[in-house]
């Protein structure tokens, strides 16, 4: 018989496993504690915005006009344990406030609330991004809560979807990562992604210190490559060099590579900026604290960048303060194609010189209700062409496709000085310059 699934915690990383398990013809029951989020699931609605999901949801959520049906939500946990013969665990990890370590008290009460229920043999699958050594002390606590006990196996098998892509990158996944103290969770986890398997995505086999460690050293690295072009463009601003055609250049080296090269105000979201910092902390925790102390300096070097466009900002104002000042901001979200605002370095920039006495408003495609709810002092505008209206500086912080076709004539007639700063190097500058605009980009010369 197909195995049954359960996804615990339905956020930007469970939706999409939820709906993406359906899809590959699993019968599916999604868990949260939050009763609203479950409603809107259960009407085929995504909490959030994310391309491609609510159309991959809507096939399968039962009750849904031709829907397969295989996709059902609940919030109870009784009815998850006796539902499931695979549980998907993707509760968030947050930063502890006030500290750098990962706040554990979602996967934990997962645990503490699933595991009572587990009355027959079960396979626990943890996803989301936990401090090494976690997996470890995980199955010993579910093996002694579980009716089952040892019959209920845990296997750690961490995600790597970006948002914006996460639905290819669910059923398309560039690898298959699982740790295991047994053969059972191998066996069962190859079952249910026999798919991906059989199209060839690499599965790779581990314990479970190590399973961990792949996912946050993974975010490392990507942190620490985008920060290294970023140290670079602090360097050609001094020298009057161009990091984007270095990015280039370097790029065409295989053993360098072109992606996440691209110079701008950094890195932001709910993954990288605090996994980064939770790794430090359990790293020092180990004893191990020297081999990553120079995270510590990736993190400065990404925070420095939006400090830096808020300087950039103020020069291109005439070097003054910033009252009196009205200053348009293209982008909210932490990146393209997502509504999430989590750590956004163009919010943060916005945010600052509002701060600093500058009248900002916003504009950005997907994510004004999240940046509202998080700054409601902040002005916004409905159309980009609303928020440069006006606008002594227009700065480029997040890099849509709108923003990119935006024609800086139209632009050009309504604000009151034509000068853009582009935060992520993404528009064209020969069209802009063209159009009578100052154009400016972090690290790259001024004209
Ligand atoms: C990231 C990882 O890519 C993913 O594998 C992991 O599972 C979760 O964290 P995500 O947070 O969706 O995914 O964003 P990502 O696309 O990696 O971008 C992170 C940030 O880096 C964004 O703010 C983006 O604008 C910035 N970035 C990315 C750059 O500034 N330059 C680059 O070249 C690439």
């Amino acid at each position: 018989m197909a195995l049954k699934i359960t996804v615990i915690g339905t956020g930007y990383l469970g939706a999409t496993h939820a709906a993406a398990m359906a899809e590959l013809g699993f019968e599916v029951l999604g868990l949260d504690v939050v009763p609203e989020k479950i409603e809107m699931l259960q009407r085929g609605e995504v909490p959030m915005y994310e391309p491609g999901l609510e159309e991959l949801l809507r096939r399968h959520v039962a009750g849904i006009e031709g829907a397969s049906g295989r996709l059902r939500f609940t919030t109870s946990y009784e009815e998850a344990g006796a539902f499931g013969d695979v549980h998907f665990i993707c509760v968030n990890t947050p930063q502890k406030h006030g500290e750098y370590a990962c706040d554990m008290s979602y996967v934990e009460s997962a645990f503490d609330a699933l595991a009572p229920h587990l009355t027959r043999p079960a396979l626990v699958v943890g996803k989301s991004t936990v401090p090494v050594g976690s997996a470890a002390r995980l199955a010993e606590r579910l093996a002694a809560a579980a009716p089952a006990g040892a019959a209920v196996e845990l296997a750690w098998n961490p995600e790597f979807l970006r948002e914006g892509f996460a639905v290819q990158d669910t059923l398309h996944p560039d690898r298959i990562v699982v740790g295991v103290a047994g053969e059972r969770g191998e066996e069962l986890l190859r079952e249910v992604y026999a798919t991906p398997l059989a199209e060839g995505s690499p599965f790779i086999v581990m314990d479970y210190p190590t399973s961990e460690l792949v996912k946050t050293s993974a975010n490392s690295f990507l942190a620490t490559k985008i920060s290294f072009i970023n140290a670079m463009a602090e360097v050609c601003e001094a020298a009057d060099g161009d990091v984007v055609k270095l990015a280039e250049a370097i790029g065409h080296d295989e053993r360098i590579g072109k992606k996440y090269l691209r110079a701008g105000i950094g890195f932001g979201g709910g993954c990288l900026p605090k996994d980064l910092r939770a790794f430090m902390a359990r790293a020092g925790e180990l004893g191990a604290d020297q081999a990553l102390t120079f995270l510590r300096e990736i993190d400065s070097i990404n925070m420095r960048r939006r400090g830096h466009m808020v300087e950039l900002t103020r020069e291109a104002l005439g070097g003054g303060g910033f009252l009196g000042k009205r200053v348009a901001v293209l982008g909210a979200t932490f990146k393209p194609d997502s509504d999430d605002v989590r750590d956004s370095p163009a919010l943060n920039v916005a945010g600052q010189i509002h701060l600093q006495g500058g009248q900002v408003t916003v504009y950005d495609p997907k994510g004004m209700e999240n940046a509202r709810r998080v700054f409601p002092t902040l002005s916004y505008a409905d159309t980009a062409l609303d928020a440069v209206r006006g606008a002594d500086v227009v700065l480029h912080l997040t890099e849509w496709r709108e923003f990119r076709e935006l024609d800086p004539a139209t632009l050009g007639d309504v604000v009151a000085e034509r000068r853009i700063l582009d935060g992520r190097n993404a528009l064209d500058a020969a069209l802009w310059r063209k159009a009578g605009w100052t154009y400016r980009a972090l690290g790259r010369p001024s004209a």
